[in-house]
Parts: structure tokens; sequence; C-alpha cells
């Protein structure tokens, strides 16, 4: 394991070795047993004193996280809390490295119906007009040119214009042009955190942020959501207790539950921000994609100084190989990160850039949107009606936007169980651990359902209804079929 020491961190030196070997154990890097340097090498390596490694190695024996034997050296105890240990059937990989890449390969195995990836349908890519669009773009030469860091001002300005929708009033210079949502987290995180730095994010909440979190050395604290209610006294005394500079949401049919925060929390959200001076990301990559109701408001637009960085994808609106969304935020908070987005990869394609934003420009995207809404509704609704006709005794949220819906599965049932054993029957969910940042198991799985069509959808999920019912029946417990229900 590789440690990153800032020496230029508010957090002391000693304490960045402890969030590190923590962030270490929980993400499975560091497994039960590991052995850690020796403290004379660690001290040599980091370049710091040999004292400042043997407090962080006592601190974190005295919490029960190693344990030293003389002349052997210090490992990783036994009890730590770590992932829940690998079944004996098929390997579950997202107790592994990464839980993003793991996610990825499991869902690709030939054969699989896969409820693993919140990937829009194949068939809504708008082929024809964006290759159009590309077509008209490479009359101008320059777009084979490097372009600007902030993004192409005429993308900018088809954006600013489309966040009016989402309540947002932006000009194109309030805009960063990024590799999809997901750069645009990893530029927030290192422009506005350094490692042993407290994230604060709802849970359960994208696993995205959590894989870049831990990677970077950040501890991360989650603040309990209940169906769209977040705890709001959590989230104050998380503020109290740790010195947090960044909350994460998706408040808008969040990935991984399809649900919103509701407007009391979203008020209290920005109250408590301003109270302890935090930054606010909001991720609203499905923000753009509701179904029987509109969604609710940006949180952005009801910030009134600036805190709010508000991210939008054109993954699951569009095209994930466009690899273009954006970050609308204040201008000294948008500078750091076009200075963390120059240094990173320069740009984004220019090319593809202008392809999108004359896409945008043509005005194809209304009809898109209305299209696929229709789609993934007439996909939700036939997952609700598989999970009522087969899943014994789980309950589900209804999902009101985006690609995914949140199953709980009866009370005292494992969850990565069920997910190996429905795997080797050829169905693929996720397990619920993956979703919270100390990955412990919830009883729950994402169900991914915006590529796959009504037929697969009721073939998956009667699938694993029968893997849930031999792990029933294995406790001696029968559940009836259809036995459960939405919850909401
Ligand atoms: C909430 C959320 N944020 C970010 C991403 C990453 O998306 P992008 O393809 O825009 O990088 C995803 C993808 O699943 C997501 O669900």
């Amino acid at each position: 394991m590789q440690f990153t020491i800032r020496r230029d961190a508010e957090t002391p030196i000693y304490r960045q070795i402890v969030d590190q070997v923590r962030a270490g154990i929980a993400t499975g890097d560091l497994p039960r047993g590991a052995r850690l340097p020796p403290v004379r090498q660690l001290a040599l390596d980091c370049g710091v004193t040999r004292l400042t490694v043997h407090s962080a190695y006592a601190e974190l024996q005295a919490e029960g996280l190693l344990e030293s034997y003389v002349g052997r050296g210090t490992f990783v105890a036994s009890t730590a809390e770590t992932l829940p240990a690998p079944s004996s059937k098929e390997p579950i990989a997202w107790e592994g490295r990464s839980i993003v890449a793991s996610l990825m390969r499991h869902g690709d195995r030939p054969g699989i119906i896969s409820f693993v990836q919140a990937f829009p349908a194949r068939e809504t890519y708008p082929v024809s007009e964006l290759e159009a669009a590309l077509h008209e773009a490479m009359a101008d030469p320059d777009v084979l040119g490097y372009g600007h860091t902030q993004g192409d001002p005429l993308l900018r300005a088809e954006v600013a214009t489309l966040l009016a929708q989402r309540g947002i009033t932006a000009s194109p210079d309030d805009l960063l042009v990024t590799a999809g949502a997901q750069q645009a987290i990893d530029l927030i995180l290192r422009a506005f955190t350094a490692p042993g730095d407290v994230l604060l994010v709802e849970e359960p909440t994208y696993p995205g942020v959590l894989e870049l979190a831990t990677r970077s050395g950040q501890r991360v604290v989650g603040i309990p959501n209940d169906d769209g209610a977040l705890r709001i006294h959590a989230l104050e005394a998380a503020c109290l207790a740790e010195r947090a500079r960044l909350l994460y949401l998706v408040p808008t049919f969040s990935n991984p539950t399809g649900r919103s925060l509701d407007s009391p929390s979203r008020e209290a959200v920005l109250r408590i921000a301003a109270r302890h001076d935090l930054l606010v990301v909001e991720d609203d990559t499905y923000g753009f994609m509701p179904f029987d109701r509109p969604a609710s408001p940006a949180l952005r637009s009801l910030d009134v100084d600036g805190r709010v960085l508000t991210i939008t994808s054109f993954s699951k609106m569009l095209a994930p190989a466009l690899r273009l969304g954006t970050v609308v935020a204040r201008g000294d908070l948008l500078a750091s990160l076009a200075t963390v987005k120059g240094a990173s990869d320069l740009v984004c394609s220019a090319v593809l850039q202008r392809a999108l934003a004359l896409y945008l420009r043509a005005g194809h995207l209304p009809g898109h949107s209305r299209r696929t809404a229709a789609l993934y509704a007439e996909r939700r609704d036939a997952l609700l009606g598989a999970l009522e006709r087969h899943m014994p005794g789980c309950t589900w949220m209804l999902p009101e936007g985006g690609l995914n819906l949140w199953l709980t599965l009866p009370g005292g049932i494992d969850e990565a169980g069920v997910a190996n054993d429905a795997l080797a029957a050829g169905v693929a969910v996720t397990p619920g651990a993956a979703f919270f940042p100390r990955r412990r198991p919830h009883g729950s799985f994402r169900l991914s359902y915006g590529a796959l069509d009504p037929d697969r959808i009721e073939e998956g999920i009667a699938l694993l209804a029968r893997v849930l019912q031999d792990h029933l029946r294995m406790q001696g417990r029968v559940a009836p079929f259809g036995a459960g229900g939405p919850l909401v």
C-alpha cells in the first residue's frame, strides 16, 4: 500500500497515516492479517520521524485495528472490521479493490441478466442525430485542436440554457466541462480536500464517490437518508464532530434508490452548510430523467451564497461514450476546478463537445427525453410488476426517475450469499453494502433496470426470486411468492 503524506495539509502527519490505514482496511486493500511496513521503513519512505509512525500505529492498535507482535511485526487485526469474507462459491468481487471495476466486470459476463450497471438503453442512443452533429462540427477544423480547458463556449452556452429547466441561473462562464460526472467528482475532491479530510455523504450513496474518496485517503462519514429524509441531526452532529469541508449528495432520482431528497431536507442541508461552512456537491446526473412528475428544482436553485456545486452529465441522458458533463460553481471555486482539470487531462475532446453543442442547439433533446422517459417508465413498471409477482417477502422503493431501484430483502437474509448464488444462476445484482461507506451488508440490492427489456426483467427477477426462496428454505422459512410489496 502506498502512503501519501501532505505536509501542507492541516491534518497532522500521524493522523494522515492513521486515516490511510483505516481506509485501506475498509476497502480491503489491507485485508485481515496483512503485514504493515515496519516503523523504521515507513518513517524512511514517508520522510517522517519514527515517533510519528509509532504514534499512528499505537492509535490504530488502541482502536483494535492493528496487532503488534515483538519480533514479528505489525498486522491488520484478525478482528478488524473489514469487508465481508468472500463466499465459498463464486467469488464476489465487490469485496475487492475497485467496486466500480468489479461491478462492470460482473455485469459484462456473457449470458448473465445484469441488473448491475446503471446503463442507459443502447437502443435510445441518438445515433443519426449525433452523426449529423459530428459531421457539422468537423466543418470547423479548429475542433480538432485542443480547445479551451474550461470547455467549448458553444457547449457551455447550450448547457447554461438547459440548466434553466432545473431552476439554475448560470452563464456560460459559470460552467466547466468535464469528462462526465465521474471526473467532476474527482476534480472537486482533488481541488477542495486533502488526504485525511472527512467527506460527508448520504447513505446509501453512489459507489463511485466512495471509491474516489477512499483512494485519495479521505475518511467518509455516512449520513442516513431515510427514503428522501436526510437525518439532519446526524448531519449536524457530524459537522460538529468532524472538520468536514464537503457534503456529497445525489438529491434528485438518487443512485441507488431512484428517490429524491424532500424539501425540508434540502432546506436544512443549505442551513447547516452555511452554519458549518460546508461545500455541497449536488450530483444531478439523473435530474433530467423524471417519470411521472417533474423533478424538484436543483438544490443549487435555493443556494444564496454559492456553496452548492452542481454536476450534470450527458451519460445517462444521451450516451455514456460522449464522456461529457459540466459543473456549475461560484467563480473562485470554478477557477480552482479548472486548474485541476488542466493539470489532469488538459481538456475534453473539442470535437465531441462541439457535436454535443450542435445536437442541443438543433433542439433534439426534448423529443429524445420524452421518448426515453416513456421507455424507462415502462421498464420500471415491468420491474415493479415482476417484483410483485415473484419476490418473496421483499419491500422496495418506487423509483420516480433515473435508472435504479432499491430492494430490501426479508430480515436475516445474507445479501452477499444471495448475490453470489444469483450470479451462479445467471442473474447479477449489486449488494447493498457497495453503497455504504463502511460497506456493511444492509440486506438490500440495487437493481439497475434501464438497459433491460421487459422480458429480460421478468426472467431475471423470476431467477432471483428462486434463489431467494432457496435461502429462505435453508433457514427453515417459507415466504409465499409475492408476500412483499412496495414500501412507497
Ligand atoms: C450518481 C452518479 N454520478 C456519477 C456517475 C458517473 O457518470 P459519468 O458517466 O457521467 O461519469 C454515475 C454513473 O453511474 C452516477 O450514477
